[in-house]
């Protein structure tokens, strides 16, 4: 089964507590009319998730994940939250591998994909975040990166759950800098995770899956990128802190 397209993803990243998590549900309600037509989920920090499913309310088409797991069930963990709770708190998504959990956390390939596991085991679906660096990109490792990323996910994992991942290509230099892969590069980036996926899972099952793209993705800019083929939607930073900033950027691919 997968979500249905084009699929937003806003990642609060450590913005917004409860009160502020509210304040924006309250707004965008208004500004983003339930549609059937393509899959929002906001990934608040976890301590707002109850407020964020609180003022929610019935609009159950916005949906709600968590930023990130550990990769153990439960156990002496100080400051963590595991996959199961984040589920009993309401969350039905969750993110692996973003890079500044890889960068600032030390989150490597086997412990994003144990991660992923987690949130499996918990019901949740996961958002697998890949992407280079710009070091990399120049070295010409771009295919190497990608690919190892995903494999170090895909292979452990059951066929019918990798057709449950959303992948999230994500180049680490386009992330919180302003500067966008052009639509052209994330699209040769998305026919190299199709490529991979198609391997793992066959080409019809890669078609179907779910790739979004993330780095800088503005309302300017969203429109010229879901145009592209095998872009199915975004992973939005910066822009889906402002209500009507992420409410025009859900809008894109509606029809006028
Ligand atoms: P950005 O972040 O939109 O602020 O670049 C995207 C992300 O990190 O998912």
């Amino acid at each position: 089964m997968s979500a249905t397209r084009p699929y937003f993803g806003a990642n609060w990243k450590m913005h917004k507590g409860p009160s502020a998590a509210r304040a924006f549900v309250h707004a965008f309600r208004g500004l983003h009319p339930p549609s059937a037509d393509r899959t929002v989920v906001f990934f608040p920090p976890a301590l707002s998730i109850p407020a964020f499913l609180e003022e929610r309310g019935d609009r159950t088409d916005l949906g709600v994940g968590v930023q990130d797991v550990h990769q153990a069930a439960e156990g002496a963990h100080t400051g963590a939250v595991s996959a199961s709770m984040a589920a009993d708190a309401g969350a039905t998504w969750g993110l692996a591998g973003h890079s500044e959990r890889r960068r600032e956390f030390g989150d490597d390939d086997a412990l994003v994909s144990a991660k992923v596991l987690r949130l499996l085991e918990a019901g949740l679906r996961p958002v697998l975040c890949v992407g280079e660096t710009l070091e990399q990109r120049e070295a010409g490792r771009l295919e190497d990166v990608l690919r190892r990323q995903l494999r170090a996910v895909l292979d452990r994992l059951a066929d019918e759950d990798r057709s449950r991942l959303v992948i999230a290509y994500e180049p680490v230099w386009a992330i919180g800098t302003g500067r966008t892969a052009s639509p052209q590069d994330a699209a040769d980036a998305h026919a190299l995770v199709r490529a991979e996926l198609a391997e793992r899972v066959g080409e019809a099952r890669a078609t179907e899956a779910v790739v979004i793209y993330g780095g800088s993705v503005k309302p300017e800019n969203v429109q010229e990128l879901l145009a592209m083929p095998g872009i199915d939607g975004a992973l939005v930073g910066g822009a889906s802190l402002e209500p009507e900033a992420f409410a025009r950027i859900c809008a894109a691919g509606s029809p006028a």
